[in-house]
């Protein structure tokens, strides 16, 4: 199967819906008008050259940031701030309280929202440290683990929250390359297990198309949606084959424009000629 692009499915109630969000930071757009909905079960990414304002999204998602325009809601309520429904994993290593333990690291949010008792959150703890393969460290401090270690724990701290959505933003970023590829693999071996809705920031095509089921492309700054694109097929196994190199050839050219689907811009309900509502016409 070639890469689509495709329409969302309609019907079914969205976890998240982005509508017409644009953001400006003191006057300046960093996003235009940007639409998108992200169902439940689903690996989002948000795809685009630096700067064109995929950070800014999840964090508008987040409830971080609010948009000058447009809106984000979640069940179809308005984001009006952060929330424990909501976790975010962030591409920085000290993204850990350096004087927390890795397990005081994961209890710390769940004690924080006062969901459950101190017991159940050491419980809670240890099941999800053992869960990214961390067992045995869970009384070490941050500054003895390596980066992806580091990362385990953000991500083992996050879904011990039982988030509605997992937040992440390049996450891998930071990576030497064999330890990022084991983290994406990780991460699709826990997807496959939970089915958590998964939003992701990447600014990497090969990385985008081995994480998502589904592919916003943003264009340069300040970002507005190129198209959206389905990406179920591809996985670790299949990257480096012919079809996952044509893949990324063609996101390349709609990124930077030398493909002529490039001028083709998707909104959330607007069909362009062509394209089919059940999946759409492979580019
Ligand atoms: N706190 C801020 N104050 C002012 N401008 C900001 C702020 N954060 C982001 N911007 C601007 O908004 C635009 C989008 O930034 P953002 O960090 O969302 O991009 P990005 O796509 O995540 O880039 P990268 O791939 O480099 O992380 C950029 O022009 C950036 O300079
Ligand atoms: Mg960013």
């Amino acid at each position: 199967m070639s890469l689509q692009i495709v329409s969302p499915t309609g019907g079914i109630q969205p976890l998240l819906r982005a509508e017409g969000v644009s953001l400006e930071y003191g006057g300046t757009r960093a996003t235009h008008d940007v639409s998108f909905d992200v169902y439940r079960g689903d690996r989002f990414v948000l795809l685009g050259p630096s700067g064109c304002g995929k950070s800014s999204l999840l964090k508008a998602a987040a409830g971080f940031i609010k948009p000058a325009s447009g809106s984000i809601a979640i069940n179809g309520a308005e984001v009006r701030g952060p929330g424990p429904d909501r976790i975010v994993v962030f591409q920085e290593f000290d993204q850990l309280p350096p004087w927390k333990t890795v397990k005081e690291n994961v209890m710390f949010p769940l004690l924080m929202t006062k969901r459950v008792s101190r017991h159940e959150a050491a419980e809670r703890a240890m099941h999800w440290i053992a869960k990214v393969g961390l067992g045995g460290f869970e009384d070490a401090h941050p500054h003895t683990l390596s980066g992806g270690m580091k990362q385990r724990v953000a991500i083992a701290r996050a879904l011990a929250m039982q988030p509605e959505m997992l937040l992440m933003d390049e996450p891998f970023a930071a990576l030497d390359a064999l330890t990022r590829r084991k983290m994406q693999e990780e991460l699709g071996r826990l997807w496959e297990e939970l089915r958590f809705t998964l939003l992701f920031v990447t600014h990497s095509i090969e990385e985008a198309l081995v994480v998502g089921n589904r592919i916003l492309l943003l264009s340069p700054h300040p970002g507005q949606v190129r198209a959206e694109l389905n990406s179920h097929q591809f996985d670790l196994v299949s990257a480096g084959s012919a079809e996952f190199q044509a893949a990324t050839q063609r996101i390349h050219g709609l990124l930077f424009g030398t493909d002529p689907a490039a001028r083709c811009t998707l909104g959330r309900t607007g069909v362009p000629p062509g394209l089919r509502r059940d999946g759409g016409v492979a580019l």
